[in-house]
């Protein structure tokens, strides 16, 4: 009798927590949208993409499907106001690599799950709420896209599954998504080589290609103190006494009591609508939105690389800057080395020479003084002579050729040689493979 009772409130309760328990999505917050029909953005739109936006949406974003290539539609997010005819840009995207089609829809039910499905019903992209007592969505001032529960707290958010954007109060973190990947291009939505990536002591811009076993290093943020281990790291604007704006990255580290941070930007407008990205290029930017800055209403307020830096980080040293191959000074591809000499850069023609064998006897080497790589500054190489560095290289069969340093005696094997910098300085050197057909040349530079 007693075990019957116990297992009667057993399964009131359980029935209780199954059916009484659970909260719904109200109906009026409920949608399902079928990607159909006109295309409702006629701004200038980033990508030049054609765009169909419905809900959720706020004064400054929106929730759209957009396509570059007909067919094959993202759903993302939108940053700027239609009214004031400025190019509205994207910030956060739900299917990069996996686009939709045609009726693809877009579902918030009342358990509370948010859908992304084809027509057919494949599920292509979910936010995993289903039955979690979500009862709304919606997109706060930061652009920042949320499902709640009744309490107010976060089932999910956008801001937790960035892909090349961060908003501002928007976080890399350890424990999460700990990077950004660059798109392929401007109307290629696919993953792209250039990745921006928080390690445990560090800030690091990466170019990934399949012939390196670990990704190329190409740029590192300094900060000014020393790190532990980074747990996140968020993209800052901080209103400055004097109406500036900062604009930062701000990491918190396990460490030390302080956050550490480094310095992007000083605007003079308000940058709270401002977005950091890797952008297609390899170049990270800061879009920052307001009305009081230009006419466009958006101002460049940070790049990462620009042609007028003065410690070296211009174009050149984004490594697909000269496309396969070319020399490159102050951003500008100028030439394309050949065992011939000196050629004018084609962007179409330009390319590592092909080598035949890698056999010894099939290849030699031409020399390009004064000129150095995108890996080198924040890649160690080897400590060897010039003449082992070309040994090496030529006892591997992956290696196109090696970039040596006079001054310090560093040696790198490029497997990759893409955009080579003309630096003006004769102690750096560049070796590339070539096939014996007709040799001789050494280049200076
Ligand atoms: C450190 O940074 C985080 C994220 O930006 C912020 O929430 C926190 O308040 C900061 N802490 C201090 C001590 O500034
Ligand atoms: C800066 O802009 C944001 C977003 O438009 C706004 O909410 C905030 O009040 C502005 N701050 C100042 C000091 O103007």
């Amino acid at each position: 009798m007693k075990t019957s009772i116990t297992f009667a409130i057993f399964l009131t309760l359980s029935i209780f927590s199954l059916t009484g328990a659970q909260a719904k999505v109200p109906i009026d917050e409920q949608f399902r949208v079928v990607n159909e029909g006109d295309y409702t953005d006629y701004s200038p739109i980033e990508y030049s993409a054609d765009v169909r936006g419905f809900r959720p949406f706020n004064d400054n974003f929106r929730l759209c499907f957009y396509n570059t290539t007909p067919n094959a539609y993202t759903l993302a997010l939108r940053i700027g106001n239609r009214a004031q005819e400025s190019t509205l840009r994207w910030v956060w995207e739900a299917n990069r690599d996996s686009p939709v089609k045609e009726d693809a829809t877009l579902t918030f039910g009342e358990d509370g799950n948010l859908v992304l499905a084809e027509a057919d019903g494949r599920v292509v992209w979910q936010t995993n709420t289903a039955n979690k007592n979500a009862v709304g969505i919606k997109i706060f001032e930061n652009g920042n896209m949320v499902i709640y529960d009744s309490n107010g707290k976060f089932l999910w958010q956008s801001f937790d599954s960035p892909t090349d954007t961060l908003l501002v109060g928007q976080s890399l973190k350890a424990n999460g998504q700990n990077k950004l990947v660059s798109r392929r291009s401007p109307s290629v939505n696919t993953n792209g080589p250039y990745s921006l990536v928080m390690e445990a002591k560090k800030l690091v811009l990466y170019y990934t290609t399949n012939k390196t076993p670990k990704p190329i290093a190409y740029y590192e943020y300094e900060f000014f103190t020393k790190i532990t281990q980074l747990q996140s790291m968020t993209f800052q604007a901080v209103e400055d006494s004097d109406t500036t704006w900062g604009l930062h990255m701000e990491g918190v580290d396990s460490g030390s009591q302080f956050n550490v941070s480094t310095f992007l930007s000083r605007p003079k407008h308000n940058a709270t609508l401002s977005f950091l990205r890797l952008e297609s290029d390899g170049n990270v930017r800061v879009w920052s939105y307001s009305t009081s800055a230009s006419s466009t209403a958006w101002d460049v307020t940070y790049t990462a690389f620009t042609n007028a830096n003065t410690d070296g980080n211009d174009e050149c040293r984004l490594a697909e800057h000269c496309g396969e191959f070319g020399l490159c000074k102050t951003g500008q591809c100028n030439a394309c080395p050949s065992d011939k000499g000196l050629l004018g850069w084609d962007e179409a023609t330009c390319k590592t020479p092909s080598l035949t064998s890698c056999d010894p006897k099939t290849f030699h080497y031409f020399k390009i003084e004064g000129a150095d790589s995108f890996m080198t500054k924040y890649n160690g190489g080897s400590s060897t002579t010039e003449k082992a560095c070309g040994d090496k290289c030529t006892r591997d069969c992956k290696c196109l050729g090696f970039f040596y340093n006079r001054k310090s005696s560093r040696c790198w094997l490029g497997y990759e040689l893409k955009t080579l910098t003309r630096t003006g300085d004769a102690s750096l050197v560049a070796y590339v493979k070539a096939p014996n057909a007709n040799k001789n040349s050494a280049l200076a530079i």
